[in-house]
């Protein structure tokens, strides 16, 4: 396999400024040569302090952001509002919810100047993707339910595809204790479907114990761009087994993530055991 770039930095906060730069610079180009840019984000702990830098100037102000189309390569399956939610995190973080929920224009509200709280990335409401969780909630349905519709808005409003794949720009993704990408753990039934997205029962051995929702990993064979970002000592053995060891991706979903094109930000913590 070709390998990927990567990346080592002080600490957590110079990889979410990286990362950051990045991502804005990807969904930039991706406007400019394609009129759109698709990203699938993630969830997990890595996100949000990346996302408040895109929510301020002066990332927030070169980003086209009315041509940007937010995905989630995985979910779990609770509302947005409770706090396990992937979703819960750019609400946070990222959206501003006044042009995301469409009941104003753009630009901080008088509270959000009173607490200094950022106006946030102004994606149209109809440009923001998330599992749809909620209804599957309310119609008393499962992941499978929300996966299967799921795969309907990406065929209606989502990136071109090549052999039935959807292409994103820009996939970011988290690692997992366990190696883990997506929602897709070591074993998963997930390398033995072809949908392109699909429910996933609560995992056992890794935290939270609450059923998923994600997208197929082949999608990272065909993405434009994969954005891996990690940090802490946590991470350290399992990348190390990640980066360094024969390709298992059975054993080791995140090995998929291990590819040309893809770039993998790690602080010195995380990156403490890699061969280097
Ligand atoms: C999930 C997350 C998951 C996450 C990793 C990394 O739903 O479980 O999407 O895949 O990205 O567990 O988590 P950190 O960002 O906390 O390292």
């Amino acid at each position: 396999m070709s390998e990927p770039e990567i990346v080592v930095l002080a600490d957590a906060d110079a990889c979410a400024a990286t990362a950051a730069n990045r991502i804005a610079a990807v969904l930039v180009e991706a406007v400019n040569l394609r009129g759109t840019a698709h990203w699938a984000t993630t969830g997990g702990s890595t996100p949000g302090a990346i996302y408040r830098r895109l929510a301020v100037s002066p990332l927030r102000d070169e980003i086209p952001w009315d041509r940007v189309h937010l995905w989630w390569g995985d979910d779990r399956f609770v509302p947005f509002d409770h706090p396990l939610s992937n979703v819960g995190i750019a609400e946070a973080d990222l959206l501003d919810m006044a042009a995301t929920s469409g009941t104003s224009g753009t630009g901080a509200s008088a509270i959000d100047v009173l607490v200094g709280r950022s106006p946030g990335a102004p994606i149209p409401a109809q440009n923001v993707h998330p599992f749809p969780i909620p209804q599957a909630i309310a119609n008393g349905q499962g992941p499978e339910w929300a996966a299967e519709r799921y795969v309907a808005m990406l065929r209606a409003d989502g990136p071109p595809t090549e052999g039935g794949w959807p292409v994103f720009d820009l996939v970011l993704l988290g690692i997992g204790p366990d190696g883990h990408l997506f929602s897709v753990f070591p074993g998963s039934e997930a390398f033995d479907r072809d949908v392109i997205a699909m429910g996933i029962p609560a995992p056992t051995h890794v935290e939270p114990h609450v059923p998923r929702v994600t997208l197929n990993p082949r999608v990272l064979d065909t993405a434009r761009r994969v954005l891996v970002v990690s940090h802490g000592q946590g991470k350290a053995a399992v990348l190390a087994d990640i980066l360094g060891s024969e390709p298992d991706v059975r054993r080791l979903p995140a090995q998929l993530a291990r590819r040309g094109g893809a770039t993998w930000i790690l602080d010195e913590a995380a990156a403490a055991q890699l061969q280097r």
